[in-house]
């Protein structure tokens, strides 16, 4: 390999040690015969639930079902407002659209690119029944104003936790503050499957009971279907793989911390970066920079042969299914993320000498873009 390349993400360097313990697993489930549901999805689910700290996990077939499902099984009826951050991915809005639940957008702040509690607050109305903060870029929402908020309008929380599997505030995990939890296993995860799954937390029994039957066509017992629910339960295969994988978060989240540490000292400063936060434990989902004139830059490092990803163009509001361009102008700093956001390569394994070579391709990239 031409030795300037940095791939953006390199999913061969975590699996290249575990392949073998995750093909046993697989063929253990191939001649098991239990495909649907069963001890593979049960037993992952007991240990990513324990891992967060909450009681209960349902295992579904993504992160964005798992927000459909969360949010059916809190409760929120067709036509309720659910708050929704204009700068995620668009899955945050959709699994909510999806519920029958209308998105309702807000703000979020310049620095972090966190839910803004005070456009949150604006975004209230009559029929509001729910928010949802997502942990984005791997950072954890500040949870306890989050709560406090929710509280003082009377709102259900479920947390978009997709993006951090691991991360904290103030000691305990993202995942386990809200009602509900939404998380995505899609392979550049921290916690990623071999193909899509996802999975809904709560330390609520009632919510996951229901969150059990909307993944599984509304069943309740054989043959009794109670509600309208869908076919989105979590690959028996997948949970296999899953149960393997989750042995080794902790240390992929190490390395993601290390490879954002020195990204931090050779760029900090120079471009934006996320901030450290007191209470903040984060786990660098992605490494996202803020830069003038992005897509140059962008450009810039591509040909210098460095992997790079825009996490997220347009804003979600912007979006067709959300009103398109006829909305622009609405979110002023979400469209500032979405126009200036690049991210770089960042992944578990990444070394010190290919992080330094994509920081100082931005550095040079960035010269060369204003020029
Ligand atoms: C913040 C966020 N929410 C939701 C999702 C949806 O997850 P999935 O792709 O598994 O449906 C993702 C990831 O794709 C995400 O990053």
């Amino acid at each position: 390999m031409d030795d300037r390349v940095v791939p953006f993400v390199d999913l061969g360097r975590t699996h290249d040690a575990i392949n073998g313990d995750i093909l046993d697993a697989i063929e253990a489930v191939v001649d098991s015969g239990d495909f649907i549901l069963g001890s593979a999805v049960e037993r992952f689910e007991r240990a990513f639930a324990s891992f967060v700290g909450v009681g209960h996990g349902t295992g579904v077939g993504s992160g964005t079902a798992a927000l459909t499902v969360a949010t059916l099984a809190t409760g929120i009826e067709a036509g309720q407002e659910v708050i929704v951050p204009a700068h995620t991915y668009i899955a945050t809005a959709l699994g909510v659209m999806h519920a029958g639940a209308v998105p309702v957008f807000c703000e979020v702040d310049s620095v972090t690119g966190l839910i803004d509690l005070d456009s949150a607050a604006a975004a209230v109305g009559g029929r509001t029944a729910a928010v949802v903060p997502v942990h984005l870029y791997g950072q954890a929402c500040p949870m306890d104003e989050v709560a406090a908020f929710a509280e003082r309008h009377g709102l259900v929380v479920i947390e978009d936790a997709a993006q951090a599997h691991g991360a904290s505030w103030r000691g305990a995990k993202a995942g386990s503050f809200g009602h509900a939890a939404a998380f995505s296993f899609y392979p550049s995860k921290n916690l990623g499957a071999l193909g899509d799954g996802g999975i809904v937390l709560t330390d609520d029994e009632e919510v996951a009971a229901a969150a059990r039957r909307w993944r599984n066509l509304g069943q309740r017992a054989k043959g009794e279907h109670v509600e309208a629910g869908f076919n989105t339960r979590l690959d028996t295969l997948q949970a296999a793989a899953l149960s393997i994988k989750l042995r080794y978060l902790d240390g992929w989240n190490a390395s993601r911390r290390e490879a954002s540490t020195i990204y931090r000292e050779r760029l900090g400063g120079v471009v934006g970066v996320l901030p450290r936060r007191p209470g903040a434990d984060d786990v660098w989902h992605l490494f996202p920079v803020l830069v003038a004139d992005r897509d140059r830059v962008a450009e810039r490092m591509r040909g210098r042969g460095i992997g790079v990803g825009l996490h997220y163009t347009p804003a979600v509001h912007m979006q067709p299914p959300f009103g398109g361009q006829d909305r622009a102008g609405e979110f002023p700093v979400a469209e500032a993320w979405a126009a200036r956001e690049l991210s770089l390569p960042m992944f578990p394994g990444i070394t010190r000498s290919e992080v330094e070579r994509a920081a100082d391709a931005l550095l040079e990239s960035v010269g060369d873009a204003g020029r």
